[in-house]
């Protein structure tokens, strides 16, 4: 016998991307985006006006999910959410809009935990065709504005975490760096774009010392804050006239510090793959390098197409989909778990 399609809608709304994604089980039918400007002129998220615009974003985002997939809301089989970690405000727009979905249409309420979602991206499929999967075990590098960890997926939902920040993240390295540069809010795709044409051993900067598998990038922020005070105290222009090269120096160093620690970590899981998910995995250079850091052990690396790196709804949709198959559904008390862990 056939086995029957599964319709979800998930909905992800943790920080300030108003995001939803109809699947029919592993493939991506749609997966809509409405992203929040207003935070630009503040140079970072501001919750309580992240909340605002997601109330305002959810309708139409939603409706035009189900548009794009050409799917009507009576032929949902489900509908998932983002429930952790995030913003309380973002999370709550999210989850209380996908429970009155839940009751209205009379269907199941899946929670979804976000840094999962963002490794379960590998298991996407869309209309540019089925990818190969990563197998398990495998090791990913989960780099993001709110997260940096190594963690050891053993099964969809059985994770080690291998190491983290002990600080800051690196999406935050590269957001509070350009910030600094007078770059828009988020810098990282900026600092990207212009590293691009940049010379990176044109500037150094200093390493941080942490334990075995252990990252720390708020001492990197400091030393790049004084490094541009400095040489602006001596040339005003100095930005103006550097700007490439700062970017590619200082980028260069943030991946480098990132595959110091990962290389490590491969070596006491040889026969394990490397896959990067997040936000910062959208970066061109750190995406070349993960190559080049395989390819040198021989072993593959699974990079997300960019669309599933930043924040986005399909992601959600593939760990619901497996919460389906084994009928772990949450009930309608479901409440946001803004630190959730992994
Ligand atoms: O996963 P994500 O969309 O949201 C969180 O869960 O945090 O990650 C956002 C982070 C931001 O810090 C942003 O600057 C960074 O990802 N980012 C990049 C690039 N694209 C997004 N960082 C470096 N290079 C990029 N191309
Ligand atoms: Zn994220």
């Amino acid at each position: 016998m056939q086995k029957k399609d599964i319709y979800i809608l998930a909905i992800e709304s943790s920080c300030d991307d108003t995001s939803v994604a109809v699947m029919r089980n592993h493939f991506v039918l749609s997966n809509i985006t409405a992203s929040q400007k207003i935070h630009e002129q503040y140079g970072g998220v501001v919750p309580e006006l992240a909340g605002r615009d997601h109330e305002k974003n959810i309708v139409p985002v939603v409706s035009a999910a189900l548009k794009k997939a050409g799917i009507e809301a009576k032929q949902l089989d489900a509908v998932a959410v983002t429930s952790g970690p995030g913003l309380m405000g973002s999370l709550l727009v999210g989850i209380s809009f996908a429970k009155s979905l839940s009751l209205a249409l009379q269907i199941p309420l899946i929670s979804v935990n976000h840094m999962q979602a963002h490794i379960l991206a590998h298991f996407l499929e869309d209309e540019k065709g089925k990818k190969e999967t990563p197998r398990f075990p495998f090791i990913c590098l989960t780099v993001s504005g709110g997260h940096t960890q190594l963690v050891l997926v053993k099964d969809h939902f059985e994770f080690e975490v291998l190491g983290q920040t002990i600080d800051d993240a690196v999406g935050e390295a590269f957001d509070k760096a350009a910030k600094i540069l007078g770059l828009p809010y988020p810098g990282g795709p900026f600092i990207d774009k212009y590293a691009k044409e940049g010379d990176r051993n044109r500037f150094n900067f200093a390493g941080s010392r942490v334990p075995k598998f252990d990252f720390s990038f708020s001492g990197i922020k400091t030393s790049f804050l004084y490094f541009i005070r400095d040489h602006v105290k001596a040339d005003p222009l100095f930005v103006e006239n550097n700007i490439k090269d700062i970017c590619a120096s200082y980028q260069e160093h943030l991946i480098s510090s990132l595959l110091k620690t990962t290389a490590l970590a491969l070596e006491s899981h040889t026969t394990c793959d490397l896959a990067l998910a997040g936000g910062v995995s959208a970066n061109t250079r750190l995406r070349e390098r993960v190559v080049q850091l395989t390819d040198n052990r021989k072993i593959k690396a699974y990079i997300p197409p960019f669309e599933y790196c930043t924040d986005n709804a399909a992601m959600i949709g593939a760990g619901a989909y497996i919460k389906f198959l084994r009928n772990e559904f949450s009930p309608l008390t479901l409440l946001p778990d803004v630190k959730m862990h992994l």
